[in-house]
């Protein structure tokens, strides 16, 4: 059995198409989804403020052979440093800690088979300097990190889980329709076909596409005065990034 968490929208409902060519799959989403695939069921919850056990309950006693988390929010059109509590911590348990506490509720129960891949979706916000979405930003910082911190975990403990983390550029999906870029936004079916077709090989921290590997190079070996005369000269009172 595959489960898709966050499948109403964007990547996740590619996934979910391409994944009901092969067998089993459970959808989560706060939204209610209409399935036409039998191999497909789903279940609207948010895992957030929602009670995961609902999940259990349709697993019953199947086992997962790939888990991928698409669910995901951000503040993308906040321009302000400031951000309310209420809505700093529904980015960080959206983004983050409901993520956390579902993959260690699977692996305690037991219901990851061996070999099954758990694949989270970072963004390559995390490795840019930048003043706008600064929670979603470091959500998905500590997302990475639980994705190295929870690799460590299965190695150490002689499991055979595989960890893939996905760090994505922009895509063409509701969640960032009002930003701009000067790179071009990928499709969400070319990454969706991207994880399906490599699941039983994907593995580690992984940059889709693979060009935002030099933009990190860049990041890191470019001095702080130069990194800010580009962003003044180019992107200054513009919505990139
Ligand atoms: N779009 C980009 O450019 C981009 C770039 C880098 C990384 N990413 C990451 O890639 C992943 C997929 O992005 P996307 O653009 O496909 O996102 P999306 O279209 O906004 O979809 C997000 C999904 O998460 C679900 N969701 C959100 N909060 C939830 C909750 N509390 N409980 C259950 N489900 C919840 C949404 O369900 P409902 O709609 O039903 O609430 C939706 O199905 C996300 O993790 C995102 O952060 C996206």
């Amino acid at each position: 059995m595959n489960l898709i968490i966050g499948a109403s929208s964007g990547l996740g409902k590619s996934l979910a198409a391409d994944f009901s060519k092969l067998d089993k799959t459970l959808l989560v989403s706060r939204r209610k989804i209409k399935v036409k695939s039998k191999n497909i069921k789903s279940i609207q919850l948010d895992i957030v403020t929602g009670n995961i056990t609902k999940i259990f309950s349709k697993i019953q006693k199947k086992t997962i052979s790939n888990i991928i988390f698409t669910v995901g929010l951000t503040d993308w059109n906040n321009d302000n440093i400031e951000i309310s509590p209420k809505k700093a911590r529904l980015i960080l348990d959206t983004n983050f800690y409901s993520i956390l506490k579902l993959v260690y509720k699977l692996i305690e129960k037991k219901k990851l088979k061996d070999d099954c891949l758990i694949c989270f979706c970072s963004s390559v916000t995390t490795i840019l300097p930048r003043h706008r979405q600064i929670m979603y930003c470091a959500a998905k910082s500590a997302l990475n990190s639980f994705s190295k911190s929870i690799n460590f975990f299965i190695k150490i403990n002689k499991l055979k889980y595989r960890v893939a983390n996905i760090i994505l550029g922009y895509m063409e999906t509701d969640m960032n329709k009002s930003i701009q870029t000067p790179l071009s936004k990928i499709n969400p079916k070319i990454v969706s076909k991207y994880i399906f077709l490599n699941r039983d090989k994907l593995e580690g921290q992984i940059f889709f596409p693979k060009y935002w590997i030099f933009f990190k190079i860049l990041i890191n070996l470019i001095p702080e005065k130069i990194l800010i005369l580009i962003f003044n000269l180019f992107f200054f009172n513009k919505k990139y990034f």
